[in-house]
């Protein structure tokens, strides 16, 4: 009798699953595009989703879930408090993450919003390899200050580093050193910064530091499942991507997740520690906003389906594809001279809007200014991580970047091909290109919300 087994990667040049469901793609015109545009204000988020061809505004609760997911929501138990759903997500993290306390969320902001406010106060450093928007916001919002200390490599975007996500240690050093530090995060991978990985190498490093000074350390680990396929690619191709993951866990004291990413689910996030006394206060505030301990703010259903996805999203094959993908859309994208974040990381193509749009300055938002001609062009969504993003008080971060996010099992390689093909249109004509400028500014995470205008 032959046993199934895990198939080798390369047993998989193709989507490691046939489609039982379809959506359909409704298209649209180009007068209606810019009509729409002009009604969204240049704001993409503002889009309505009927009028978008290719999301790739995020992979953020954009997977489609499989027919093991849709089934285990079925088994949905929906007590109150001690459901057997409960249990089997718990069971689930823990096998994953070795963390003893499980603690779900609605999302993975929602366990931000309620970690920082038991561990931080005004005027105290938290560092992250790069804080992603809603970390940096629910910090600040704090009063706390909150320090990217990725290495160079990282603002490079030609240099094709293995793991530019990593922790910069001497950047890391100076933070601890300079200010009052109740923990430090680790994105992986880390999406500001090109979805790019932090190898297990420097993780053990920050770890070390860490746990010398008796400092907490959380990872941030919406894509960690994408995180430990570079690693074995990268640097440990003898170990298996569910060992991995365990090792990169055990070296951190908890983790704040979006189930949203490497979950596969629609909805979801949790918060897992090791720490007894830290999981009872968290449980006892997330109460007041999230629900009982045992659902956090979610259905068992959901429970149920992050359990199951988080066992399939380090399943090889799928990991193989997933960063295949990634590399695809980058491979064609470089291929027509597109500037683009290299290597590729393992959830988007990041394009370099500062080079495709040199005329541009950061003042009037290049990354925004390429987001909105390419959905002009094809009814492509993106998502800018630039000067929209991250600008405060006249400074522009160092990067401008343009993020085509790839939500997991939803679209195929024609549709790919198909963004590659508009974004070369728009490339052969850039030097027509405006920039934009704030019509309207809002105070937190602006990009959901800012409007803007033509310069011209
Ligand atoms: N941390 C990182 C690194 C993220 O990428 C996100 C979300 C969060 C935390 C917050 O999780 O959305 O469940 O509250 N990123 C999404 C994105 C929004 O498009 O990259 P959430």
């Amino acid at each position: 009798m032959i046993t199934p087994q895990e198939p080798p990667a390369s047993a998989f040049p193709f989507e490691p699953y046939r489609i039982k469901m379809v959506e359909a793609i409704r298209p649209t015109t180009r007068e209606e595009r810019e009509c729409v545009l002009e009604e969204a204000r240049f704001n993409l988020f503002k889009v309505p989703s009927e009028f978008v061809t290719i999301d790739l505004l995020t992979d953020s609760g954009t997977a489609a879930m499989s027919d093991n997911q849709w089934s285990a929501m079925m088994r949905g138990d929906e007590a109150y408090a001690g459901s057997r759903s409960f249990k089997r997500f718990e069971r689930a993290v823990r096998a994953l993450t070795g963390y003893a306390n499980v603690m779900p969320t609605h999302q993975g902001r929602a366990a931000e919003h309620l970690l920082f406010g038991l561990l931080a106060k005004a005027g105290d450093t938290v560092p992250n390899n790069c804080h992603f928007d809603t970390t940096r916001a629910n910090l600040e919002n704090l009063g706390v200050i909150a320090v990217d200390c990725v290495g160079d490599c990282a603002y490079e975007p030609d240099r094709a580093c293995p793991f530019k996500g990593n922790m910069d240690l001497g950047r890391l050093e100076r933070a601890l050193d300079g200010g009052r530090v109740p923990f430090v995060l680790i994105t992986v991978t880390n999406n500001s910064g090109g979805g790019q990985p932090v190898s297990l190498r420097n993780l053990r490093a920050v770890s070390a530091l860490l746990r010398s000074r008796g400092i907490p350390f959380f990872i941030d680990a919406c894509r960690f499942a994408e995180n430990a396929w570079f690693i074995r690619e990268r640097e440990h191709p003898d170990r298996s991507v569910r060992d991995l993951v365990f090792e990169m866990f055990s070296l951190a004291d908890g983790c704040l997740m979006s189930a949203k990413k490497d979950g596969l689910v629609n909805i979801g996030g949790f918060f897992a520690c090791n720490d007894p006394d830290l999981a009872e206060r968290f449980k006892q505030k997330m109460v007041l906003t999230e629900g009982f301990p045992d659902y956090g703010g979610l259905a068992g259903r959901d429970l149920e389906a992050i359990a199951v996805g988080l066992h399939e999203a380090v399943e090889e094959s799928f990991l193989a594809h997933r960063v295949g993908q990634v590399r695809h859309l980058a491979e064609r994208l470089h291929g027509q001279g597109i500037p683009i974040v290299r290597p590729p990381g393992g959830h988007a193509v990041f394009i370099d809007a500062k080079k495709f749009l040199p005329h541009i300055p950061a003042s009037e938002f290049p990354g925004q200014a390429l987001a909105c001609a390419l959905y002009l062009e094809g009814g492509i969504r993106s998502c800018e991580i630039g000067s929209l993003m991250f600008s405060r008080k006249g400074e522009s971060p160092r990067l401008e970047l343009v993020r085509l996010a790839i939500p997991s099992r939803v679209y195929t390689t024609s549709h790919l091909d198909f963004v590659a093909e508009c974004a070369a249109r728009v490339f052969n004509r850039r030097n027509d290109l405006d920039g934009l400028r704030l019509t309207n500014d809002p105070p937190y995470l602006r990009h959901f919300t800012a409007e803007l205008a033509a310069v011209r």
